[in-house]
């Protein structure tokens, strides 16, 4: 079982064989006897099909999986023709239904249901050009239904890949790779991407080049990038600020003043929701944003573009899974709305009701473990991005429970203290750090892609995390790679896998690439066991 392992720092500690084990077989709730089975003389086109310029052309992204449930999962996937598609679950991998089939064009979406909870269950997709008459399919994917209190499982976490930044380097591309397949891999229930991925703004972004179909296209291409982990493992999106939905880019100008400003809030929210579909307000009973949103950013859009924009926007949510509650909260969003970047730590906020929704949902939850999901803290250090200097035109949210109680983030810490939660995960800082305050756990993700080791010299970069010569348990880990989550009831272990290497060979640990770089087990009774 999970929870009975101890952290180990040298090897994987979770075998795709022991997770298989815990699986369940139970049968689809409501199949009919008979269902059609799938023809093994179809063609498998796997991952490798989705470079094809001949898929691309007929796919504009394959299907994945979004909103996982008690009884299933939302299949999602864009075609730029009239497309055949058909979906195909079952609770064995060799004896699947077709529970799908119709000719879609656009965006489509399908919702399986009628499993129990905690059953695994396979999905299979199948496609061909509505002119054509062979069929194409994608490999045949294990997925789990949320499994009541008492069962353990496991969780990814991803956290800013900056893809539309890096992708012109072919090792951080590869990187990414490399930890989306170690993701992969571990089987997890589901996997939680800690924002800044698609890059729709980015410091060197020219206000005036940027466009909803630039937008878009970073989505899209991301979207694409991540097929592998996406159509496997049902996947959620904490937005970061490179998404663009912040309320200080509500009106962008760029580096410029002198500009016309441009919506990039709304356009990065139509383009996110296009091709990500977070959970709304009405997936799971904790419910999420659908506060009456209004877009009242510059110049007015195409009527889809504005209507996305509006409530709900799939920006906060939580939902329940085993012995755990998630809470994922947007920082940005309501922060210096139609304004510029925060200039003071205590600037950054929730809004106010995204914080009565936060405490709400706390107080209603009987969880044994809460764990809240945030880009960055609300509030931080007082110094540029960097940490070299003092920067009044834009704090960061740097740091972690040394700023426990800095700016908004302390009202964030004190209703975790109050309703019992556990952990603040974050993203944002581009290294893996954990620090407590008071029994929470503030826990940095880590990075995909690659490493920054100049951060680590510069006095911010030491306020927040300590030296990085003292090395110890409290201190930062420059490692590419992931965080590793495994819930039971007795307990939550934390353990950060290194996935890859850092082209300029930036790392600040020696553990070898497929190791455990940090690992760490809070009991039940708050005992921290390494
Ligand atoms: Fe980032
Ligand atoms: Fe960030």
């Amino acid at each position: 079982m999970y929870g009975s392992q101890r952290c180990s720092l040298s090897k994987e500690t979770t075998s795709r064989r022991s997770f298989l084990k815990l699986a369940s077989a139970a049968a689809l709730a409501g199949m009919q006897p008979g269902a059609m089975a799938v023809d093994p003389q179809r063609r498998q086109n796997g991952d490798g099909d989705e470079g094809g310029r001949r898929t691309l052309e007929l796919i504009e992204v394959k299907p994945a999986l979004f909103r996982p449930t008690a009884h299933g999962a939302t299949i999602q996937w864009i075609t730029n023709r009239e497309v055949d598609m058909k979906v195909f679950v079952g609770a064995r991998r060799r004896q699947l239904a077709q529970v799908y089939r119709e000719r879609t064009k656009g965006p489509a979406a399908f919702e399986i249901d009628g499993f129990e909870p905690g059953e695994s269950y396979f999905v299979q997709t199948s496609y061909r050009d509505a002119r054509t008459r062979h069929w194409t399919d994608s490999r045949i994917h294990q997925v789990r239904t949320a499994p009541p209190p008492g069962t353990p499982f496991q969780v990814a976490l991803l956290a800013d890949s900056h893809f539309e930044r890096v992708r012109r380097f072919h090792q951080d591309v590869v990187n990414f790779r490399a930890t989306r397949t170690a993701a992969i891999r571990s089987l997890v229930d589901f996997a939680i991407f800690l924002g800044d991925e698609a890059l729709v703004h980015y410091i060197d972004d020219d206000a005036a080049a940027m466009t909803p179909h630039m937008a878009r296209v970073r989505w899209r291409d991301w979207r694409r990038t991540c097929v592998d982990l996406l159509e496997s493992t049902p996947s959620f999106m904490v937005l970061g600020n490179h998404e663009g939905e912040a309320g200080y880019y509500r009106d962008f100008r760029g580096d410029d003043n002198d500009r016309d400003a441009v919506p990039l809030l709304r356009w990065g929210t139509a383009a996110r929701k296009q091709y990500f579909l977070n959970p709304n307000h009405e997936t799971y009973p904790e419910g999420g944003e659908n506060a009456g949103w209004v877009d009242a950013g510059p110049r007015s859009d195409r009527e889809e573009i504005m209507r996305a924009n509006s409530s709900p926007l799939e920006n906060y949510y939580a939902w329940t899974w085993g012995d755990a509650l998630f809470v994922v909260l947007d920082v940005n969003r309501y922060t210096r709305l139609g304004q510029s970047t925060p200039t003071d730590v205590n600037q950054w906020t929730l809004g106010s009701d995204q914080l009565r929704w936060f405490e709400r949902t706390l107080a209603g939850s009987s969880a044994k473990w809460k764990i809240v999901i945030a880009h960055h803290v609300l509030g931080g250090y007082k110094y540029d991005l960097q940490g070299y200097d003092y920067d009044l035109s834009y704090v960061y949210g740097r740091g972690g429970a040394r700023y426990a109680y800095v700016g908004e983030q302390a009202e964030v810490t004190r209703l975790m203290k109050k309703y019992g939660a556990q952990f603040f995960l974050y993203g944002h800082d581009h290294v893996f750090a954990h620090q407590q305050t008071e029994g929470i756990h503030y826990i940095c993700c880590g990075r995909t892609t690659f490493i920054q080791d100049e951060w680590w010299r510069t006095p911010g970069w030491i306020e927040a995390y300590g030296s990085a010569a003292a090395r110890h348990p409290n201190d930062f880990y420059g490692a590419l790679g992931y965080v590793r989550l495994t819930v039971s009831p007795a307990s939550v272990r934390v353990e950060y896998l290194r996935t890859a290497k850092d082209r300029n060979g930036a790392e600040n640990v020696d553990t070898p690439v497929g190791g455990v770089a940090y690992c760490f087990e809070l009991t039940e009774d708050g005992r921290i066991v390494t």
